[in-house]
């Protein structure tokens, strides 16, 4: 570092256990970019000083994490349109004073799909489980990007009406509701199936948010969960024959996407993918 060094970073509360300043960092010594990235531990009540300071430091931009991604919204000076529709900010861009807000989550998800996958979104029958922040952002994705048509399915039923009818904006969509005879219906029709709740999360990693034996060995089972790296429900699936799409990619994808807002180069995605499964095996 010198006094050329560019500085991006993370605001969160706790930032102790992100793997994002790793991974970014390998990626701009890659590239040969006179760039760092460091992790903020921001509290709630110094966000917006904390937004402030990206243009007084001259920083060219930040990922923004638990518990500020809708909050950050308010101290922006514009805010990209599908970040808009998802309702969450996970990364700023400082373009010469002017702080622009991007949401890299859902893209990024959608991007790890598609490259590790090869589906055709335009025919999948999509179920989501879960409706909280990831679900809204990798639904809000799906759904610009056109799947065949999409069902929410969430124990809190009034979150799940409400994403529907954001993705209803885009897509057919429908609610269902979170009990045995409805989730085994939906998931026994679905094409896609995506995992954004916290279930199977360490330290529950015997847990599933659906029964093994609703699933169809022709469905694509997702998981957002990178924590263990397959969950009990990708173990499931994969026991039936069906594919399965691991939740490390939309991480590395969000990284990647933010780095390519900040520095306008491709990321090195593969790099920063073994940066964090080193990480992850120490863990
Ligand atoms: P995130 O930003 O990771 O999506 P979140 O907004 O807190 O986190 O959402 C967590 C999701 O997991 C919600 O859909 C939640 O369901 P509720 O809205 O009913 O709370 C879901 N979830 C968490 N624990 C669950 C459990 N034991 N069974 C079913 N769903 C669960």
């Amino acid at each position: 570092m010198n006094q050329q060094t560019v500085l991006t970073g993370l605001f969160g509360f706790p930032v102790g256990q992100s793997m994002s300043p790793d991974m970014h960092n390998a990626a701009f010594r890659q590239l040969g970019l006179n760039f760092a990235y460091l992790a903020f531990a921001v509290e709630p009540s110094r966000l917006r000083s904390a937004v402030e300071a990206i243009r007084a430091l001259s920083m060219r931009g930040v990922n923004v994490t638990i518990p500020h991604k809708v909050a950050v919204m308010d101290y922006l000076d514009d805010i990209d349109g599908e970040a808009l529709d998802i309702g969450a900010v996970n990364t700023i861009v400082n373009e010469d004073g002017k702080l622009i807000g991007y949401n890299t989550d859902g893209p990024g998800y959608v991007r790890s799909l598609l490259e590790e996958t090869g589906v055709t979104l335009a025919e999948q029958r999509v179920l989501l489980l879960g409706a909280g922040g990831a679900a809204r952002a990798v639904g809000v994705s799906l759904a610009r990007k056109g799947a065949k048509n999409m069902k929410v399915a969430n124990r809190s039923l009034d979150k799940a009406e409400n994403l529907a009818q954001v993705l209803g904006k885009h897509v057919p969509a429908d609610v269902v509701e979170w009990s045995d005879e409805s989730l085994a219906r939906a998931v026994g029709e679905a094409d896609l199936i995506i995992n954004t709740t916290s279930v199977g999360m360490v330290p529950n990693v015997d847990e599933s948010p659906i029964r093994k034996e609703w699933l169809r060995p022709d469905a694509l089972v997702s998981d957002l969960i990178y924590n263990p790296r397959y969950t009990k429900l990708l173990k499931d699936a994969e026991q039936i024959g069906a594919n399965v799409h691991p939740g490390l990619g939309m991480f590395i994808h969000q990284g990647a996407l933010a780095f390519e807002l900040w520095t306008g180069q491709k990321a090195p995605a593969s790099l920063m993918r073994e940066i964090v499964e080193q990480k992850l095996n120490q863990s």
